[in-house]
């Protein structure tokens, strides 16, 4: 089987065909980090725009680079959900121009189970190998931070266990690259910073950290890191940059670490995997993986490129939803929120 999956969720217009095995047949992505920069976030306006100045292209060239014609394929997955519903038209409306004349199946992704199956893709030659259901995953990304159990690629059979509160963890890196004036999306620039700096120079507290509860919050942590900024000033050196960016990362990173263990624990699973935008932090993956080992549990990491928004997680999520004979019809509409229940009451804010 292969699928052609679209995704226009946010601000990357990409378009990636897979195959059965989770192989990425081809996976491309065109970011419009350098459109929106200037702003210091996303215009939904002119993402929608720029969707659709390359949906078109990207699409021909992710047909093009796996040697397959639309004709070939066995249907056609698109992220129909959450995102900004200007931009999320963009690529419904062409899975399904492309889907009804060509006579294939359609079918509508949740972008957070795309996350959440990411770490199925099969990126090497030789096919790596992935978990077992069930298992705990950690979504970490700009607009969503939660604990899931995936009992399956069913959409039934994945439950929350616990949410932010408030700011999703990308978020809160990306508020601190903003503080620290490094431009948008900050994770990477804090990453690579940090890599050098000293992270026990300042003593950031765990948001939530002392909670058995499940459910995660980053907007304390951003005002620490504010409040740092308005009594001592903007760090006067790259090394006292590398140190705030360091204490500011361990911070995010212990926090999401020990409820995702915790959250193992509480489910009795094996397996233990990452997804989402922060997944593909250093530190973060290396924690995950010290951790696991010390309990004897399996950790599954993501391809760097499977965690970033992509097509191809999409496409294999859709994948597995025609062999299931799951497809939607025509009407197949584009909206704001997941499809995934939340289970966390308190707090508003980005999920
Ligand atoms: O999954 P993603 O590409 O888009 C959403 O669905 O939100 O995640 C983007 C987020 C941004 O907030 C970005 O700053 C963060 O992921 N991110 C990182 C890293 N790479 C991307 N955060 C920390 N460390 C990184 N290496
Ligand atoms: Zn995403």
């Amino acid at each position: 089987m292969r699928v052609l999956g679209i995704e226009s969720s946010c601000d990357e217009t990409a378009a990636a065909v897979v195959d059965d095995s989770g192989r990425v047949l081809s996976d491309v992505v065109h970011s419009q980090v350098k459109l929106h920069a200037r702003y210091g976030g996303i215009i939904p306006e002119l993402a929608s725009r720029d969707h659709l100045r390359n949906i078109e292209p990207v699409i021909t060239e992710a047909l093009a680079r796996a040697s397959t014609t639309v004709a070939q394929l066995d249907g056609i997955a698109v992220t129909h959900r959450p995102g900004l519903v200007g931009a999320l038209l963009v690529g419904v409306q062409a899975a399904k121009g492309l889907a009804w004349g060509a006579g294939k199946p359609l079918v509508g992704v949740d972008h957070l189970v795309g996350h959440l199956l990411a770490v199925f893709l099969q990126r090497e030659k030789t096919l790596i190998e992935t978990p077992r259901f069930p298992f705990v995953c950690l979504l970490a990304s700009g607009g969503h931070t939660a604990l899931y159990r995936v009992g399956s690629p069913k959409l039934d059979d994945i439950t929350e266990l616990g949410a932010t509160r408030d700011d999703a963890a990308g978020e809160a890196f990306d508020k601190v690259g903003k503080l620290l004036d490094l431009g948008y999306p900050g994770g990477p620039k804090i990453d690579r910073l940090a890599k050098t700096g000293n992270a026990d120079r300042h003593a950031f507290t765990v948001p939530m950290a002392a909670k058995r509860s499940l459910e995660f919050s980053f907007s304390g942590i951003k005002t620490q890191v504010a409040s740092h900024i308005d009594r001592h000033g903007k760090p006067g050196s790259e090394g006292e940059l590398a140190d705030l960016c360091a204490s500011f990362q361990r911070a995010v990173v212990t926090s999401l670490t020990r409820k995702l263990f915790a959250a193992a624990a509480e489910e009795n699973v094996n397996d233990v995997v990452i997804g989402g935008g922060v997944a593909a932090n250093r530190e973060l993956r290396e924690t995950v993986l010290l951790e696991a080992r010390k309990r004897g549990l399996r950790a599954f990491l993501p391809d760097l490129a499977s965690c970033t928004d992509n097509a191809a997680m999409i496409a294999y999520a859709g994948l597995r939803a025609i062999e299931r004979g799951e497809t939607h019809s025509w009407d197949l509409a584009a909206t704001s929120r997941t499809a995934l229940a939340r289970s966390t009451r308190k707090g508003r804010g980005a999920r």
